[in-house]
């Protein structure tokens, strides 16, 4: 078999309220990320205090949309994924789309923000941007979860 042997890699995954509380879009957008050969390591659903959501994008503190952003994460239930694949980063913000939906829907209809994004600020999906946020992220939403223990530990390859 002259497969490579591929290295599985964690991000963290979010639908954001304007999706998580509409159970069948919520299907859709699983049904995509599991035919994308991706597994769900962890899994919340949970209610972001405004305070929290604004640790979470504090990164974006003082931009235009920064009020706007927070007050939707914090304005109803998510889901939080953890992820994994080989390079996920990248697949799971390529399958999600651009971020602003505005020319999202146009130029890339076919992606998750393409097809159920509504604004700019309500775009569906949250997806980690490089590995360090990626585990700075998945510790923010499951300070439980050992990321560093999976690496080592939780057979990284598939073939
Ligand atoms: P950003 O990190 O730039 O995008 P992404 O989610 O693709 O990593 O921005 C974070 C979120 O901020 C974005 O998903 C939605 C919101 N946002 C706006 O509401 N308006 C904007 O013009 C931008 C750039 C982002
Ligand atoms: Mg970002």
């Amino acid at each position: 078999d002259s497969a490579e042997p591929k290295k599985l890699q964690l991000t963290l995954a979010i639908l954001k309220p304007d999706v998580a509380s509409r159970p069948h879009i919520v299907e859709d957008i699983h049904d995509i990320i599991q035919e994308n050969g991706f597994f769900f390591v962890a899994t919340k659903h949970l209610h972001l205090r405004r305070a929290d959501a604004e640790e979470f994008y504090k990164e974006h503190h003082g931009k235009f949309f920064h009020n706007r952003l927070v007050n939707f994460m914090s304005s109803g239930h998510i889901w939080a994924h953890i992820l994994a694949r080989e390079d996920a980063i990248a697949h799971w913000r390529k399958i999600m789309g651009p971020t602003k939906v505005f020319r999202t829907i146009h130029s890339d209809p076919h992606t998750i923000r393409g097809r159920f994004g509504l604004t700019d600020t309500r775009n569906v999906c949250h997806g980690s941007d490089s590995p360090k946020n990626a585990l700075k992220e998945i510790a923010f939403f499951f300070p439980e979860f050992n990321a560093e223990k999976w690496y080592r530990e939780d057979e990284p390859y598939y073939h």
